[in-house]
């Protein structure tokens, strides 16, 4: 596996590197959820292409009073993690060597940035989608993979390739859950052992509420009621959104979203509202 801090080391390494070429997006504080992504890049890499995880903490992404500086950074364990799922490029840059210090060309997707996260992170999406388009540019990779637990972030990007006509395949990746169902996060170790006894109570409610059969806004606004009740917990939103267009849902399928804080960490999570199953005539 090969380590590069740099835009222009990872350039060369590049060079003599075997297509299809698979890039893991991260910022490090890598978790299984991460390393199910890289296996994925792996499997869709073949044994001959070649898998690039990016690991930078992206300070472009975090608002003022957001956790950057305390964001989870653990180089170590991370390139052990990489190496054991199969990476064979680490990029590693620093902020100087991303980010020139008089930038002034940001990538700003304009429409499905706005609500959810957008609302209570303003210029999170914009940090992300210009992050992402450099590593784009710089790694050139043939296919590109996010979580969904990041739903809005997967919708976003999907969107900047489509409008940008980046030649690169995104593929998703379903959300990877503790056995209690607790959704896999970076920022999962900032919580306090009675946080971490009740964080999975956010996705068994989504899910309950989901299944319900109630409509989209129903269920949404019944989950909200149900997270709020769980100590400690502090709902930023919890809306049923239509999967693509993150605009209210009117009906399934549906996407079931939350934003959560737990204390001080802000817990994200979401589950699919399927369409209700049409009832096929029995045959005579
Ligand atoms: O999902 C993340 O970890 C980040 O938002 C990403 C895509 C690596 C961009 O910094």
């Amino acid at each position: 596996m090969i380590l590069s801090k740099t835009i222009r080391s990872v350039r060369l390494a590049l060079q003599s590197a075997a297509r299809p070429v698979v890039l893991v997006p991260t910022m490090g504080g890598l978790h299984g959820g991460h390393r199910d992504l890289i296996v994925l890049a792996r499997r869709r890499a073949g044994a001959k292409g070649t898998v690039v995880v990016s690991i930078f903490v992206n300070p472009t992404q975090f608002g003022p009073k957001e956790d950057f500086s305390k964001y989870p950074r653990t180089p170590a364990s991370d390139f052990s993690l990489c190496e054991a799922a199969g990476a064979d490029i680490i990029f590693s840059p620093s902020p100087e060597g991303m980010y020139f210090p008089d930038r002034s060309v940001f990538v700003d997707e304009s429409v499905l940035s706005l609500p959810l996260c957008g609302k209570s992170r303003p210029g999170h999406f914009r940090g992300v989608c210009t992050v992402v388009a450099k590593l784009f540019h710089i790694v050139q990779p043939d296919e590109a993979v996010f979580g969904e637990k990041d739903w809005q972030q997967l919708a976003v990007i999907r969107q900047m390739v489509r409008d940008l006509n980046f030649p690169v395949k995104i593929v998703p990746h379903p959300t990877v859950r503790e056995a209690d169902g607790l959704a896999l996060s970076s920022r999962n170790v900032y919580l306090t052992p009675e946080q971490r006894a009740v964080a999975p109570r956010i996705n068994k409610i989504l899910r309950e509420c989901a299944a319900s059969g109630a409509s989209p806004s129903s269920a949404a606004k019944s989950a909200r009621a149900r997270i709020d009740k769980i100590p400690d917990a502090k709902v930023d939103y919890v809306e049923a959104v239509h999967p693509d267009t993150l605009q209210p849902a009117v009906a399934r399928p549906a996407r079931l979203v939350a934003a959560v804080f737990l204390g001080k960490p802000r817990l994200i999570d979401n589950v699919s509202m399927k369409s209700p199953r049409r009832k096929v005539p029995a045959k005579r």
